[in-house]
């Protein structure tokens, strides 16, 4: 790995304004720094990252606020053993090969969406494709209705857009009743599915049964809202990633229609370029060193994804986007035993969206720019509207 000379009297980028050029000064000058004062440390180097997501024993996921007998279990948030016992559980309904199942149904709700687009000029690429898609998808497999979707739609929304207060306990009035409606509508969905049994994702972890023994009431509906969490926005936000490539190097829309066999490393560039999972967090449990900085045990660590993925000591011109980039060992879906789950269904969905725009639109293109702090979050930017000619 390189070491890049530091030039200490360049001005540091305004974080929220201009982040990615933010991150390439942290990674340059400030590898590990901390927010406002005291706050938890950010970690920019792709070493450090990688490092991080590795060792669970140091960099724990146990990051909650919330008293243990007040949280619900939830697989993104708790260490071995209690981790592996859910993942293994819930892994079996996520087997690639099952994913790969729902193929047609991602066809099928995507053609559905893109027929809507054409009747028009201009869209909300959000809430024209890059929302409902992965919002139905997930619903589709844990067996909501159709007439439940809108209220389906809404709990999920509330819910993400709340994480961080969830998190840390500090429940809003809203995203309280939005949880609590949720709960109820997939409490009695699980007891009906523990008489009667369908195979769609829920019904196969109503099922699930293993030396680990059955995932318990409370565990599947924290499974299901770490669903709508971890799965929704992230995925809106590679489709929204997809869109802006397609605006900002326009040949990328016409090579992908002439040769369709780019998609997947589109993908894998869209995904490395503007990271939907921009950060994620630990908690420090023994004093630790990261890149000369010392970081006492209880601390919080961000290690920050996106700028990990353009790390000039790993990428070739990171602020390139290049089509068909080897190797692309970007950490957009972590690394570890945190690795995304939901990794193969959102690649599924990213090319089929990828490969149903290309052929149905001659030309997308942004019909404003996108500011750069908009686009910076999780997900990506809440909304996008887009010019379409077919
Ligand atoms: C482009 C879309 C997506 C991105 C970029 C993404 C990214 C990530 C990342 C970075 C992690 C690890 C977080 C950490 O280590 O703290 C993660 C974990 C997870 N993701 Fe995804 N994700 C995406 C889509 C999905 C989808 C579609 C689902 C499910 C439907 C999903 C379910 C999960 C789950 C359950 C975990 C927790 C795994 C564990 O703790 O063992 N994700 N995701």
């Amino acid at each position: 790995m390189n070491e890049k000379p530091k030039n200490d009297s360049e001005a540091r980028p305004d974080q929220a304004k201009d982040p990615y050029n933010f991150y390439r000064y942290l990674r340059d000058h400030d590898p590990v720094c901390r927010m406002e004062g005291d706050g938890p440390w950010q970690v920019a180097r792709y070493e450090d990252v990688h490092r991080i997501l590795k060792d669970q024993d140091t960099f724990s996921s146990d990051v909650s606020m919330q008293p243990p007998e007040e949280r619900s279990p939830s697989m993104l948030f708790s260490d071995p053993p209690v981790h592996n016992r859910l993942r293994k559980l819930v892994s079996y309904a996520f087997k690639p090969s099952y994913i790969e199942a729902q193929r047609t149904v991602v066809e099928v709700r995507c053609e559905e969406l893109i027929a809507d687009m054409k009747q028009h000029k201009s869209v909300d690429l959000v809430d024209a494709l890059a929302s409902p898609l992965p919002v139905n998808i997930i619903a589709h497999m844990l067996g909501v209705v159709d007439g439940d979707m809108k209220a389906f739609k809404v709990w999920s929304d509330t819910i993400f857009s709340n994480i961080g207060d969830i998190l840390f306990g500090v429940t809003s009035e809203e995203a309280q009743r939005c949880s609590d409606e949720l709960n109820a509508y997939f409490l009695e969905r699980i007891a009906e599915l523990r008489v009667n049994p369908v195979d769609h994702v829920l019904g196969r972890l109503v099922q699930t049964e293993t030396e680990d023994g059955r995932l318990t009431d409370e565990e599947l509906l924290s499974f299901c809202r770490l669903l709508l969490i971890a799965g929704n926005e992230t995925t809106t936000g590679l489709i929204t990633a997809a869109v802006r490539i397609f605006d900002e190097v326009p040949e990328t829309l016409v090579q992908l229609r002439e040769n369709p066999g780019l998609i997947p490393g589109f993908i894998e560039e869209a995904l490395r370029y503007y990271s939907p999972f921009a950060a994620t967090i630990r908690k420090v449990t023994r004093d630790v060193t990261i890149a000369g900085t010392a970081i006492p045990a209880g601390s919080i660590v961000l290690p920050l994804i996106s700028s990990a993925n353009r790390d000039e000591r790993v990428f070739d011109r990171p602020e390139a986007f290049v089509i068909d980039r080897q190797p692309n060992p970007h950490v957009a879906f972590g690394f570890g035993i945190h690795f995304c789950l939901g990794a193969h269904l959102a690649r599924l969905e990213g090319q089929i969206a990828v490969e149903q725009l290309v052929q149905n639109f001659s030309n997308i293109s942004l019909a404003t720019s996108v500011g750069a702090e908009e686009g910076s979050g999780l997900g990506g930017p809440k909304s996008l509207r887009v010019e379409l000619q077919v």
